[in-house]
């Protein structure tokens, strides 16, 4: 069923839960995220960025891709589609094909044109029914091999940006994509709980959820953060279960080339990783 993401991230904020936000890529990546979600009774939301639109050939062919598929894979928990790290255009665009959800990054502007931004687009999102996220303080990430750390948002910024009616707020704590050095210094709780008491009890988001350990992911979650996004590890699951296919030799067997069979190891392997993300994340049974 699809919904916007406001109701299942209060319920989450006051049940002390997250929800999990998988990044889609294609067919077999949503099919998996949307089974795993209904076996395991749990709210998801499906991720788009703005390059995985383009790949897949645009938002309204996500729309229209992840309602048909919901509708057909008989999907009653709440599903919410969003645009990850959208950009103000690729925002307007999501709103007009039809998802449920946006985030617009306007971490990169200074912050007056991030508000002005902010406020415009949420105006936007709430006419139509969608929510909206936004972002203050930027998740560093690896990026033609130089690793960012991840900046640590100002809670007076957070506060700023909270205030013009976004319904959850990604905070930079040191977070980054991709995997983690290995001398990263974990998350900022100091900095998360800061920004907590500064926005009002409004749910937070995480980003990276990749390769955080697991405690620190519980930590999170008890000091305010009701979102976690997890995009990486669901392709290096599929990556590394379809490397054991070919390197099997499966594929020169019978017809293990046709599609079906060869992607249905990394099919299954996302599979895998949702669940056990949902069950660290406490979402089970809470559709
Ligand atoms: P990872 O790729 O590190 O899991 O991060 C996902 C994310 O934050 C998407 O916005």
């Amino acid at each position: 069923m699809l919904v916007n993401a406001t109701n299942m991230l209060l319920k989450a904020r006051d049940g002390h839960y997250g929800v999990g936000q998988f990044n889609i890529n294609n067919l077999e990546w949503t099919k998996s995220i949307l089974l795993t979600a209904q076996e395991m009774n749990s709210p998801v939301i499906l991720g788009v960025s703005e390059g995985a639109g383009k790949y897949m050939a645009g938002f309204k062919v996500v729309a229209a891709m992840v309602r048909a598929m919901d509708e057909s894979l008989g999907i009653t928990v709440p599903v919410a589609l969003h645009l990850d790290h959208g950009t103000y255009e690729g925002a307007k665009a999501c709103i007009e094909a039809g998802f449920t959800s946006i985030m617009f990054d306007g971490s990169h502007y200074p912050i007056e044109e991030n508000v002005a931004k902010t406020t415009e687009l949420v105006a936007m999102a709430h006419d139509h029914g969608l929510s909206i996220e936004a972002e203050v303080g930027s998740i560093g990430g690896e990026e033609d091999g130089v690793v960012g750390a991840g900046e640590v948002a100002d809670p007076a910024e957070c506060a700023k940006i909270t205030a013009l009616g976004i319904d959850f707020l990604a905070a930079g704590i040191g977070n980054i994509h991709g995997k983690y050095p290995a001398n990263w210094k974990g998350l900022d709780f100091d900095a998360l709980e800061k920004i907590h008491q500064a926005t009002g009890n409004i749910p937070l988001v995480l980003h990276g959820g990749t390769g955080i350990p697991e405690e620190m992911v519980r930590k999170a979650i008890s000091l305010g953060v009701s979102k976690i996004n997890v995009n990486t590890e669901c392709q290096l699951s599929f990556a590394d279960a379809t490397r054991k296919y070919i390197e099997a030799g499966k594929d020169l067997q019978g017809k293990g080339y046709d599609p079906r069979k060869l992607l249905a190891p990394g099919a299954e392997a996302i599979k895998a990783t949702v669940r056990e993300k949902i069950e660290l994340f406490g979402s089970a049974n809470k559709a």
